[in-house]
């Protein structure tokens, strides 16, 4: 199989010619050549076009980044086209069923599948670092009772490089594995720590003899048992949405790890702004918001009116429709299966017949048919956390714990990356100039 880098853009194709774009600037009637690699011109290339020699230059204007690479990547391929996601090439269904999560996290920051022996040693360093220091829980023990366990997750994660100073050294790469570790390690941790300190009950250590999930269920889940035996299938289920979610390119929080990165800051400060990106209601918190539309529809006889509403332009269909995805989200159809498994073991989640009577209805109706929206992977995650018994406000929580490993790898690939330098977009800039100042008294 090939392994070159490809590319995600209609209308690809080689013309025969050479790979180049002329540009006239009408302004001057000069004509420029600038180079097409990989379906892509420089941007740089542009500041040559100047109207004078005291130009700044042309730049170009993508607000949100809707059609600028931020960077070269060799970690996620993501063909909104065709529905396909490919982790280091590998597709995420085979993926999803083949593999665990941690075995996805080793392929996400190394690049290759581990053999055997690789795996032991992975698995064993992210089991023996899943404890946090003492001290976490006395700064988790600060927050409110209701707080919000995203806010207390984003808290705590910026609140480790307190405790790991020596992170900053990011040219070090045996630095850069430690932290890796750790932070894969940690974050099941830190997220059960927030979701029992909103219950007010005591926080359960990590069991390093259980799996990555297995230990996480516990520190959930452990009451008064002396060893808590998680149940296989959830355990299977819960790997599953970590590996779904493991990375997804360059999405909004990890556009964030990114940036924030990009300055030289030590990890635990980039990942806090990817928790912090991912907190928001477009990015980690649809999953919330299909729940509680579930919830409003309540029962499948309420369906075809729902239905009329959204057509109406009144509101979304939550967990329909993707900036990337038009033809369907590949980890949708694995969530939905992951959800049945799930629910041998928690018992089916009531509003699942609401959910899976709502896709049919869409997929037939022209609006959706022709807008081209299909189900994404929040449309049934939510009811797999429902159904363990999560608030809603663990599910941004659970998105992050999975989204851990792309952040990281992603953020190694960055710093490694000769061709980086500190994010710093240009502005056009819409402001007053060279105003004198006015006196407050003769304002
Ligand atoms: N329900 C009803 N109509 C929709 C929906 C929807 N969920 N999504 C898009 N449309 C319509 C929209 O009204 C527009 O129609 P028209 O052309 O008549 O104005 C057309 O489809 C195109 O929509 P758009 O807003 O230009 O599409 P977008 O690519 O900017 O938005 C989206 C993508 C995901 C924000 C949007 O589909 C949406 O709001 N979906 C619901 C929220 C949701 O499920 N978000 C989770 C995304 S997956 C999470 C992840 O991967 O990180």
């Amino acid at each position: 199989m090939s392994t070159e880098p490809r590319q995600e853009r209609d209308g690809d194709v080689a013309t025969g010619g050479r790979d180049s774009l002329s540009v006239t600037d009408n302004r001057t009637g000069e004509t420029y050549e600038i180079e097409i690699t990989d379906g892509t011109i420089r941007a740089l290339e542009l500041r040559q076009i100047k109207v004078s020699d005291d130009d700044f230059g042309l730049m170009t204007y993508d607000p949100a980044y809707m059609n600028t690479a931020s960077c070269r990547s060799a970690i996620t391929y993501l063909d909104g086209t065709d529905g396909i996601l490919e982790y280091r090439g590998y597709p995420i269904d085979q993926l999803a069923e083949k593999s665990t999560y941690l075995e996805v996290a080793y392929l996400l920051v190394h690049g290759e599948l581990p053999d055997q022996a690789q795996l032991d040693e992975w698995t064993y360093q992210i089991t023996i670092h899943t404890f946090v220091h003492e001290n976490v829980k006395e700064f988790m023990g600060g927050f409110r009772h209701d707080a919000h366990p995203m806010g207390m997750l984003l808290g705590a994660i910026g609140a480790l490089s307190t405790f790991y100073p020596d992170a900053n050294d990011i040219s070090d790469p045996s630095n850069r594995e430690i932290q890796t570790i750790r932070l894969i390690a940690k974050m099941p941790t830190l997220a059960a720590f927030a979701f029992r300190h909103s219950n007010g009950q005591p926080y359960v250590y990590p069991d390093n003899e259980l799996s990555y999930s297995g230990s996480f269920l516990n520190m959930m889940y452990k009451m008064t048992e002396l060893k808590y035996e998680p149940d296989p299938r959830l355990e299977r289920a819960l790997d599953v949405l970590f590996i779904l979610h493991a990375d997804h390119e360059q999405n909004c929080s990890t556009s964030a790890v990114r940036s924030v990165g990009s300055s030289q800051v030590d990890p635990y400060s980039a990942m806090a702004a990817g928790v912090g990106a991912l907190y928001g209601p477009l990015h980690g918190g649809a999953n919330e918001a299909v729940l509680r539309m579930l919830r409003r529809i309540k029962t499948t006889e309420n369906i075809p009116g729902f239905v009329e509403g959204v057509k109406a332009g009144e509101e979304r269909l939550m967990g329909f429709g993707h900036r990337v995805y038009k033809n369907y989200d590949p980890r949708a159809r694995i969530i939905k299966s992951a959800a049945e498994d799930a629910f041998e073991v928690t018992g089916r989640n009531p509003l699942l017949d609401v959910a899976l009577e709502l896709e049919k209805i869409a997929l037939e109706d022209e609006y959706f048919i022709q807008r081209k929206l299909y189900p994404n992977v929040d449309f049934y995650s939510g009811l797999i956390y429902e159904a363990m018994g999560l608030p809603v406000s663990m599910f941004p929580v659970m998105f992050a714990i999975g989204r851990t490993s792309g952040w990281i790898a992603q953020w190694l690939e960055m710093v490694q990356d000769s061709e980086q330098k500190i994010s710093r977009p240009r502005q056009i800039y819409t402001g007053a100039r060279q105003r004198d100042y006015v006196p407050l008294e003769q304002r």
